[in-house]
């Protein structure tokens, strides 16, 4: 079944919230998820996926119109609309305290958020779904950083963040949650060269820009040439 990252929208939220209250205890109010999108619409992104992933398209959009046309009047919080549903979103936003803007501190961003559906993790959704908020908060808002925390107990967000994306630990924040956990604070330096989404996307078709495509050209152009000469008629 394909999975879509896409830019979130406003249309996603209830379903960003919805995943958020399955996946973690730290929750945030409606009100706060509209502040990330309304003020920083190009930070966060989605993992979505069609309900029938292996269908030709033609019957897709069949479906999709059939559902659409039933659809419940009270819909499922996991659909963002008939046919999509959600299964991983990150949260992100750019530091927007007044204190650090007076200090003169670099731009930087921050993961507010992020989690993957259960049935969906160990796929690298959670790591691609990071590179295209990391990558949008560096080329979009200037970010020079950012930062996140982690619960020291999860083992799963840690290896993403240290060990595949390579942040680094800066200070154990003791207590830092409601329940007395303590948290890993975190923060990577952001290259947009590094971070650019053609790195990770069929990396190898990097043009090197030493081949001349004419030269492709002229060699097509004779096996052509010849092979229109041998036809008989
Ligand atoms: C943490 C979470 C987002 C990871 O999502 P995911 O889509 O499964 O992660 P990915 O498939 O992109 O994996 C990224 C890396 O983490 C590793 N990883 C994922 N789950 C792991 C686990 N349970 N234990 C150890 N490593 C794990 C993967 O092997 C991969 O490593 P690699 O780059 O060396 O191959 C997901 O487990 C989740 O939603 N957890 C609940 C919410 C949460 O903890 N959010 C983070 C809050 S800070």
């Amino acid at each position: 079944m394909p999975v879509t990252i896409r830019r979130a929208t406003i249309d996603d939220l209830l379903c960003m919230q919805n995943a958020n209250l399955h996946n973690l205890p730290e929750n945030y109010l409606f009100k706060y998820y509209m502040y990330h999108i309304l003020s920083w619409p190009e930070a966060s992104f989605v993992a979505t996926t069609t309900d029938a992933g292996d269908e030709s398209d033609s019957h897709m959009e069949e479906l999709t119109t059939h559902r659409a046309a039933h659809a419940p009047t009270k819909q499922d919080p996991c659909y963002v609309r008939p046919g999509e549903k959600l299964v991983g979103y990150v949260l992100a936003k750019m530091n927007d305290d007044p204190a650090a803007q007076q200090a003169g501190t670099a731009l930087n961003g921050h993961i507010t958020s992020l989690s993957v559906m259960r049935t969906y993790r160990r796929m690298g959704l959670a790591e691609k779904l990071m590179r295209q908020a990391l990558f949008a908060l560096a080329e979009v808002y200037k970010a020079q950083y950012v930062s996140l925390h982690v619960r020291q107990s999860n083992r799963a967000a840690l290896h993403l963040y240290r060990d595949t994306l390579e942040f680094e630990v800066l200070d154990v924040e003791k207590s830092y949650y409601l329940d007395g956990e303590d948290a890993y604070a975190m923060k990577k330096v952001l290259d947009t060269d590094e971070l650019h989404p053609a790195n990770f996307q069929r990396g190898q078709l990097k043009d090197d820009l030493e081949c001349d495509l004419l030269q492709d050209l002229d060699a097509a152009s004779a096996s052509l040439q010849q092979g229109i000469q041998q036809i008989k008629v």
